[in-house]
C-alpha cells in the first residue's frame, strides 16, 4: 500500500475526511485533507479565500497543490468536492494511485451538511437539497470518470464504509 495513494472524492458532505483520517489510521499512512492544507498553507479559511480572489483562484491553488502532493506515495488523500473539475487533477486521480468515490443521495448530504458558512458554493442556498442535486448533475459523470471504485454511504455508518474501502483493498492487493 505504500507505493501507492489512496484518493476520496465525493460531494460535500460526502465523509471525505473523516472516513481518510480513519483510512489513513487503519493503514498506517500518512492523511492529507486538501482544504485543510490549503487553510493552513495560506493561512485563511477556504470560504474568506473564494470571497477574497474568487472561486477561480482557489481551484489554482487547490489543482497545484494536489498535483504536486500526489507525486509521492504512501497517503490518503481527503480531496475538495470540486478537485474533479479540472482535466490535469482528473488525470491524476486515475493515474497516480486509487479512487473511492464515497457517494450519496443529496437528501443525504443536506442531513449532514450542518454548517453552509463554510461552504462557499452552499452559504447564500435557501434550498440545499436542490442546490446539492444541481452541483451533482454538473459533476456526476466527472466523479465516475475518474472513480475506481464507488461506495454508497447513505445507509452506512462511517465505520462500515472504512471496513467496505479496506475489504476492496485486501480483495485487490490478492490480485496481484
Ligand atoms: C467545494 C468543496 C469544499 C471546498 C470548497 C469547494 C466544492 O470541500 O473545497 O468549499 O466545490 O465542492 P468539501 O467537499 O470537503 O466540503
Amino acid at each position: 500500500m505504500k507505493d501507492k495513494n489512496l484518493f476520496l472524492i465525493g460531494m460535500m458532505g460526502s465523509w471525505k475526511s473523516t472516513i481518510g483520517r480513519k483510512l489513513a489510521k487503519a493503514l498506517n499512512l500518512e492523511f492529507i485533507d486538501t482544504d485543510d492544507a490549503i487553510e493552513e498553507v495560506t493561512e485563511m479559511k477556504v470560504a474568506d479565500i473564494f470571497r477574497e480572489f474568487g472561486e477561480d483562484k482557489f481551484r489554482e491553488m487547490e489543482t497545484a497543490f494536489f498535483i504536486e502532493k500526489a507525486k509521492q506515495p504512501g497517503q490518503v488523500i481527503s480531496t475538495g468536492g470540486g478537485i474533479v473539475l479540472g482535466a490535469e487533477t482528473r488525470q491524476v486521480l486515475r493515474e497516480n494511485g486509487t479512487t473511492f468515490l464515497l457517494n450519496a443521495s443529496p437528501t443525504t448530504l443536506a442531513n449532514r451538511i450542518h454548517n453552509t458558512k463554510k461552504r462557499p458554493l452552499l452559504t447564500d442556498s435557501k434550498n440545499l437539497e436542490g442546490r446539492l442535486q444541481k452541483i451533482w448533475n454538473e459533476r456526476s459523470q466527472l466523479y465516475k470518470e475518474c472513480a475506481h471504485h464507488i461506495i454508497k454511504t447513505d445507509e452506512l455508518e462511517p465505520s462500515q464504509v472504512l471496513d467496505e474501502i479496506l475489504k476492496i483493498l485486501e480483495v485487490s492487493s490478492a490480485d496481484h
